[in-house]
């Protein structure tokens, strides 16, 4: 029998967006008082939680292809634990621990506060359980931030739960219950709390951002909330996502003229450009009410960027549809979109819709949609090369280890070509090359100086030469 007390290592493998990507670190978070060390090795792991998104077919697909390659782990080290949270687990309960003999624990998205526990009934009673139980609170267990996060300068915060929207295809609202807002006092705690330990970048995080607090009346509406957390000090820059276009108000549009930390970046997924399928999806807006927010939203932060998600071949759409989406993205030239085949989900409205567009229509329409795209990203993307851009220092890339990658206040990747700059330092580059993913650029060296081997060390630089492109 394990103690809480001797060290584990605890591997989280993080699926779906960037909510699982929070509840991931609330995972570690939790786990950490009873002595579970994070690892990126599942081979090594005491503990290997999967963290799952039913988002789309393909989503759950790869949940299973995981599950199957657990079952080896489990057959060679009978001892790990192997744990599903996340949204498959919501959906399916029972279904995983009956379909996966080789799960010990099934944790859907409101039991996350009760985890400690279900590990607690795993381990000392040697049980198999499952908590998809619809109760539970939003505010988070833990607020301290774990070492997941140690070296990081970007965290996500999660402000609600939940979506009432239901868009006709979207499973979000199955798995994840009714909205419900944190309370801002936790919120602006959590922010304080990630500043002091070195974060410099926060993203709020919500299903739609835009409802904050209108429901539980705690006082902040969203544009207030960001006044707040604006008002954090050591807090370089503050970030949101997802905006519901119908609930885009004015004040929270002009608050991007206004808050100084606020980056000049939008997410505002319009889905399609063809007011029938609008109609179809439950989005409530038109194609005309959407162009008018993007133009108030430009007119109150020229430099904003606009980014979106669009859904090819929902049940219905024709090809004069598609043409009005292509006509749209063609007239809001946005900095980068995400688009996706339509997939059904069980459960919700659009799955028991009639007309469903053939498989090899909706990829010659996403292919015809990525074409235009790339032209446009890759356009905006060459007129910033010459431009000096702050980039915020993030980490190494994760193609090229020996180069550094941050973000633009657009939230554009730049990748540095020399110099050492640390993370959560903001660096002045000049952009030498535009690529479609990313930008390259050549950091401006400050004081021309070559990093002596102490500031090396208090970087976490190792280079022979290294000069410094951070200003002190
Ligand atoms: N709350 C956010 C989106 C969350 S899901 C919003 O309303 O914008 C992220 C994206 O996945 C959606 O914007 C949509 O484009 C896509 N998506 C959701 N359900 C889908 C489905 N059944 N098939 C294909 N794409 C889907
Ligand atoms: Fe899904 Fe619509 Fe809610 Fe977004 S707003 S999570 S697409 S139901
Ligand atoms: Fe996927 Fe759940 Fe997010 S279904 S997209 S992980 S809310």
């Amino acid at each position: 029998m394990t103690s809480d007390m001797e060290p584990k290592l605890l591997h989280i493998l993080t699926m779906g967006c960037q909510m699982n990507v929070y509840d991931s670190q609330q995972m570690g978070r939790i786990l950490a008082p009873m002595n579970y060390m994070p690892t990126s090795r599942a081979d090594k792991a005491n503990l290997i939680i999967l963290n799952t998104c039913c988002i789309r077919e393909k989503a759950e697909h790869k949940v299973y292809s995981w599950l199957g390659r657990l079952a080896q782990v489990k057959h060679r080290r009978p001892d790990v634990i192997i744990g599903v949270g996340g949204c498959v687990a919501q959906q399916e309960g029972y279904r995983i621990l009956k379909r996966a003999p080789h799960v010990d624990m099934v944790f859907g998205t409101f039991a996350i506060g009760r985890l400690a526990e279900l590990v607690r009934q795993v381990t000392e009673q040697k049980k198999r359980v499952v908590d998809v139980d619809e109760t539970g609170t939003v505010e988070p267990s833990y607020i301290m931030p774990a070492k997941y996060e140690a070296g990081s300068a970007t965290a996500f915060v999660t402000i609600m739960s939940g979506c009432d929207n239901f868009c006709t295809y979207c499973v979000v609202p199955y798995v994840r219950g009714r909205e419900v807002s944190r309370k801002p006092e936790g919120i602006l705690e959590e922010v304080g709390c990630l500043v002091a330990n070195g974060i410099r970048e926060v993203t709020l995080l919500g299903q739609n951002v835009n409802s904050y607090g209108l429901k539980n009346g705690h006082g902040l509406d969203f544009p207030a909330l960001l006044d707040a957390v604006n008002r954090i000090k050591g807090l370089k820059r503050l970030r949101f996502t997802t905006s519901h276009p119908k609930d885009l108000s004015d004040r929270l549009i002009v608050a991007f003229g206004r808050l100084e930390k606020l980056a000049p970046h939008i997410h505002l997924p319009v889905q399609s450009g063809s007011d029938r399928i609008l109609r179809r999806m439950n989005r409530g807006y038109t194609k005309d009410y959407y162009l008018a927010r993007i133009e108030k939203l430009r007119k109150a932060r020229p430099d904003i960027a606009i980014t979106s998600d669009i859904i090819v071949g929902f049940p219905g759409e024709e090809e004069v549809d598609f043409e009005k989406t292509i006509g749209l993205v063609s007239s809001v030239r946005f900095d980068n979109l995400f688009t996706f085949k339509y997939s059904d989900r069980p459960s919700t409205p659009a799955c028991r819709f009639f007309n469903k567009v053939p498989e090899e229509i909706k990829r010659e329409r996403l292919a015809r949609l990525l074409e235009l795209q790339k032209e446009i990203t890759l356009d905006k993307h060459r007129t910033m090369v010459g431009t000096t851009q702050e980039v915020l220092v993030e980490g190494s890339s994760k193609k090229r280890g020996d180069q550094m990658t941050g973000r633009t206040p657009c939230g554009k990747v730049v990748n540095l070509s020399n110099g050492a700059a640390c993370v959560g330092q903001v660096v002045s580059v000049k952009i030498a090359e535009a690529l479609f993913h990313s930008l390259l650029g050549d950091p401006i060296v400050f004081r021309n100086a070559v990093m002596s081997s102490s500031r090396q060390a208090q970087c976490g630089v190792k280079r022979r030469n290294a000069v410094c492109c951070t200003k002190w």
